[in-house]
């Protein structure tokens, strides 16, 4: 750093930080007509601030597809429509992170459906409760409330939270190195208990089993790997598991160690990385007012703990156990 041999780090991006250790706004990128070496630059610029926050992007549907298939194998909602659904916007890609009910309208906040999406305001990572975990989301905003009504996307650090933890606690964790296990259960509960409330995450379907500590491979940074979807710590009692999950959200979610990104047109676009952050949806004045219409594609993480230590199973449909659990749960609760 700052030697007279010092080259630009980037050829074709230009970086601007979002906060001191992490997130950056990236400007100068060409999504119309993408080449490889500035493709390359943007996954060094996501290894190295692990949210990036594109705008004016000028994708749609089709192209934003397009280029998260550069990056890797894609999820997809096909395993949430075996009953023939078809998928809200044409895409089997896209996942709806937006507020838009089934006429095109503003979401009722007490709909069921909203109440699925609740778990979304807490700080998580995507698909950890899937056997083989999300590498990249890419969230683009289609349509977003007029400006002042909420509804900003906030972003944690989760490896300056393993740098910055007390390094007693940091020899312990390696020590022990725990498993963690997620359900999506566990973060639907917590985020509407009440609608919720007879589902028993225990009771719905195999949990996923990731490493606490991992190592993120793109940057060889260690990040302390939980989510509002952690259920509990395995081979511990309950009461201790639910303390360290505690302790450790709460540290990574320190307001010092995070940033809240504002949405300020449509195309925008933020990546992040959820093997080195968490994120969470913010409501305000918008919700039951304004459509906040984002979508969003998620990437198969191809690291080597992609699978934590879940088995190996390829076929996605057999995922869907665990949300049809939640869903009966759910429904018994409703009609109930
Ligand atoms: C997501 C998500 C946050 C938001 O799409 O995975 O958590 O602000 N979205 O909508
Ligand atoms: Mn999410």
């Amino acid at each position: 750093m700052g030697s007279y041999s010092e080259e630009p780090e980037f050829k074709t991006l230009t970086i601007k930080p979002l906060h001191p250790t992490f997130g950056a706004e990236v400007e100068g990128v060409n999504f119309q007509n993408l080449s490889d070496e500035q493709f390359q630059e943007i996954l060094l610029a996501m290894a190295k601030y692990g949210v990036c926050v594109f705008r004016n992007t000028g994708l749609d549907d089709a192209s934003h597809i397009e280029f998260s298939k550069r990056i890797g194998d894609l999820d997809t909602m096909r395993r949430y429509m075996a009953d023939g659904r078809k998928p809200r916007y044409g895409f089997y890609e896209l996942f709806d992170a937006g507020n838009i009910d089934d006429q095109g309208g503003v979401l009722d906040p007490d709909a069921p459906r909203a109440h699925y999406g609740k778990g979304n305001a807490l700080f998580h990572v995507d698909s950890s409760f899937n056997p083989r975990r999300a590498s990249f989301s890419l969230l683009r905003a289609v349509e977003i409330p007029p400006p002042g009504n909420g509804g900003n996307t906030d972003f944690a650090d989760s490896r300056t939270a393993w740098d910055t933890l007390d390094p007693a606690l940091q020899r312990e964790l390696l020590e022990k190195d725990h498993v963690v296990h997620h359900s999506i259960a566990q973060s639907r509960k917590l985020g509407s208990p009440e609608f919720f409330k007879d589902l028993d995450p225990t009771n719905a379907g195999r949990m996923s089993r990731h490493r606490l500590i991992q190592v993120h491979e793109p940057s060889g940074r260690r990040n302390i790997y939980i989510a509002a979807h952690s259920h509990h710590v395995e081979g511990i009692p309950k009461p201790e598991s639910d303390a360290l999950i505690k302790k450790l959200l709460d540290h990574v979610t320190q307001k010092h160690n995070t940033v809240s990104v504002e949405w300020r047109q449509p195309s925008d676009m933020i990546i992040w990385d959820n093997r080195a952050t968490l994120h969470k949806a913010n409501g305000g004045a918008f919700e039951g007012r304004y459509r906040r219409d984002l979508r969003r594609t998620t990437v198969h993480d191809d690291s080597s703990t992609a699978w934590g230590l879940n088995p190996v199973e390829e076929d996605t449909d057999k995922w869907v156990v665990n949300h049809a659990a939640t869903k009966s749960a759910a429904m018994t609760r409703v009609q109930g």
